[in-house]
């Protein structure tokens, strides 16, 4: 009885192996090319075109394609010819208007002056800086540190633990060379975001992440002097400064 299912047995293992068996598996070593039986294809293979690759759909064999022209990106300036940055194609007053994301070893690139991280901006900062600031903090880290940095960005309500508090006073004495870094490169478990972040916006999000700090850790003495007077109550409040009386 034993040997005739035993014979059975090895006649279905065969059997099987000969008809399904050693195609392109992913546990066995790649034998052939053909791909596996699937009774559930679950859409693992589509007819698409991988990021790079050739295709013969297209006359001149190339899968990417070139933009149609005159499309521009959404939300940023699109890269200018700037032969004189000064003279008007830039935006921000700056010298790094046009998209950079990556170029030189100087402190703009790399928030470094040798070996040492730096501090200050490379370029003088306006009110447009920090407008542009808020504007990209808040698409891109707002969601884990929070509009006021203080770590708790939706994201940290989801399960993601360990988002820095970026008003902690290790972060507040941190140079600017270094967060402009871990906008960069990341930091820990946090990505880099530089491949998605030009450099002038790196360096405008440094330069709103320290006005938020600021706003954190206010004295009455950041007021100035004629409000704080009507504050302090040193002189008769004005008009429209005077708390509600009860
Ligand atoms: C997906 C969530 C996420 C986003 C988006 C994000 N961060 Fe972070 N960030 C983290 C986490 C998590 C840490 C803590 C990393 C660690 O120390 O493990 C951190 C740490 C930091 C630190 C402290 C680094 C240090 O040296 O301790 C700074 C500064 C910082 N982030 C700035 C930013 C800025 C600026 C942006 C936007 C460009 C940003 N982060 C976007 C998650 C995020």
């Amino acid at each position: 009885m034993v040997r005739y299912f035993l014979f059975l047995l090895a006649l279905i293992t065969i059997l099987v192996v000969s008809i399904a068996g050693l195609r392109d598996y992913s546990f066995l070593p790649h034998k052939t090319k053909r791909p596996p039986i699937e009774i559930f294809p679950d859409m693992v293979r589509q007819d698409k075109v991988k990021a790079q690759a050739p295709s013969d759909f297209y006359a001149d064999g190339r899968g990417a394609r070139a933009h149609v022209a005159g499309t521009v990106p959404v939300g940023y300036t699109a890269p200018q010819a700037c032969s004189q940055p000064s003279s008007g194609c830039a935006t921000m007053g700056s010298p790094y208007d046009v998209v950079v994301f990556s170029g030189k070893e100087d402190y703009a690139n790399t928030g470094k002056t040798g070996t040492n991280w730096g501090n200050g901006l490379p370029f003088s900062a306006t009110m447009a800086t920090l407008e542009r600031g808020r504007e990209r903090y808040q698409i891109q880290c707002a969601v884990c540190h929070g509009a006021t940095g203080a770590g708790n960005g939706i994201a940290s309500k989801y399960g993601l633990v360990g988002v820095a508090n970026l008003q902690q006073q290790r972060i507040r004495d941190m140079s600017d060379g270094e967060i402009y870094n871990t906008i960069v490169n990341g930091k820990n478990t946090m990505l880099g975001y530089g491949s998605v972040i030009q450099l002038s916006d790196r360096w405008a999000i440094v330069a709103y992440i320290r006005a938020l700090q600021r706003s954190q850790n206010a004295t009455i003495n950041d007021v100035p002097s004629a409000e704080r007077d009507a504050l302090t109550g040193t002189n008769a409040p004005s008009a429209t400064n005077a708390p509600a009386k009860p």
